[in-house]
């Protein structure tokens, strides 16, 4: 299911992936021409039509569902109040109306969501951000220690991710009341275009973003290198992030559909990414495999000037993930999609538009703080567009 809203972004942004993106049809026909198999799809909105959502779910009575059907980027929820408000009522929406259509139906399915790390805001707490669940002791009425184990408190760095963290709250609740099977993928920021499926034929190719809005950090650098153009860096470059190449991403949901919680089992939370990088140390390795400049530039977001990330990703490992690393498969993606679709790029669509908050100029109250910066992108130089 889809209502194609990304391919309808691209329009209200005058965006293009870099990597020639064909009609939903033609990928469909593709696929079954390489592989001999059908995919099933059906245009329907699922934050709106739910009715056709519940036919559906009847009809098929799908053993699981992979819920990916939310607006990804959380500089277009930034943009305006209109766009903090559609990202709201689709995110929000989407998910309550696959969670209440499944209770109605009585559907018995595993439904399995993309999340994101950034739901924890990246903090600088000092601690290892566990999976999901973190113990607290409480003092008790009555002096006693209480022992207790909650969802790691959120702490959301935009409205995108906001709205994963009420997410998180339905699972739970619908989890509690319904026994809804949930496992909810934290996941980092996806890098690389292509998986082992959609290298069978050009027709297949995945999409590559660079733009402002919906570009990941990593793809930007890659697709600045190949046009010629600065690698844009926020702020100080200090931040830190979780990423995971898109082949992996893959491989994680197939080993959380392979691997269903039991009914009554509480929302079980993967943190789905691999490595972790500061943004400046990205540009550099990038830097080195092809040369490219590194310009600092103003950045459009209120966040750390600096912080440190340290994330628990064991269940996934436990389950047999084995990472594609960036030292693994960076000079490829260089070679094979920056490089031959370099010719698409429209330089225009490279600067961030989107600001976080409405001032013109730098936060210096936090900036002599040093613990957020709120500045607006220069005219003419990029932003780290990320889900994420
Ligand atoms: N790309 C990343 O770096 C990243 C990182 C962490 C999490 N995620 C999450 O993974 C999921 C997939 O991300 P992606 O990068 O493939 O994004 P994407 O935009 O390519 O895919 C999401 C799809 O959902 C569809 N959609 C949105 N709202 C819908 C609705 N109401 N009804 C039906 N379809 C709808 C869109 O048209 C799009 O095709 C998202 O939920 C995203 O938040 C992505």
């Amino acid at each position: 299911m889809d209502n194609f809203a990304r391919r309808r972004a691209d329009v209200e942004l005058g965006a293009e992936s870099l990597t020639p993106i064909r009609t939903l049809d033609e990928r469909l026909a593709a696929w079954r021409e390489v592989t001999g198999r059908d995919i099933g799809f059906r245009e329907l909105d699922v934050a709106k039509d739910y009715d056709e959502l519940c036919e559906l779910l009847q009809a098929l009575r799908p053993e699981a569902v992979v819920h990916f059907a939310e607006q990804r980027a959380a500089p277009y929820s930034m943009k305006s109040s209109w766009h903090k408000r559609y990202t709201v009522d689709n995110n929000v929406n989407a998910t309550n109306n696959l969670l209440a259509a499944i209770v109605e139906t009585g559907v018995d399915c595993h439904v399995v969501h993309l999340g994101t790390m950034g739901v924890y805001g990246y903090g600088t707490a000092g601690t290892k951000i566990p999976e999901g669940y973190l113990s607290v002791r409480m003092d008790g009425a009555d002096g006693t220690e209480i022992e207790q184990e909650i969802l790691h408190p959120t702490n959301p760095g935009s409205i995108y991710h906001l709205t994963k963290t009420q997410d998180q709250l339905l699972f739970a609740f619908y989890n509690k009341n319904d026994e809804i099977r949930v496992t909810d993928l934290h996941q980092g920021i996806v890098w690389g275009t292509q998986t082992a499926e959609t290298k069978l034929d050009d027709r297949l190719i995945n999409r590559f973003d660079y733009d402002g809005d919906y570009g990941t950090v990593l793809n930007r650098f890659l697709m600045q290198a190949a046009i010629g153009h600065p690698l844009t860096v926020h702020g100080t470059g200090g931040q830190t992030r979780a990423f995971i190449h898109i082949q992996d991403t893959v491989r994680c949901i197939r080993l959380a559909l392979e691997n269903p919680p039991q009914r009554g089992e509480r929302v079980r939370i993967f943190n789905q990414m691999t490595e972790v990088h500061r943004l400046r140390d990205l540009a550099g390795i990038v830097q080195e495999l092809t040369g490219a400049e590194i310009e600092y530039v103003g950045n459009p977001r209120k966040e750390a000037f600096e912080n440190e990330l340290a994330v628990d990703n064991q269940r996934l490992l436990d389950l047999g993930l084995s990472p594609t690393t960036l030292a693994d498969d960076l000079m490829r993606e260089v070679a094979e999609i920056a490089e031959r679709f370099k010719h698409r790029c429209d330089r225009s669509k490279i600067p961030a538009r989107s600001r976080w908050v409405r001032e013109a100029e730098p936060d210096m109250r936090a900036e002599r703080t040093g613990r957020t910066q709120a500045a607006p992108a220069p005219a003419g130089l990029g932003s780290r567009g990320h889900d994420g």
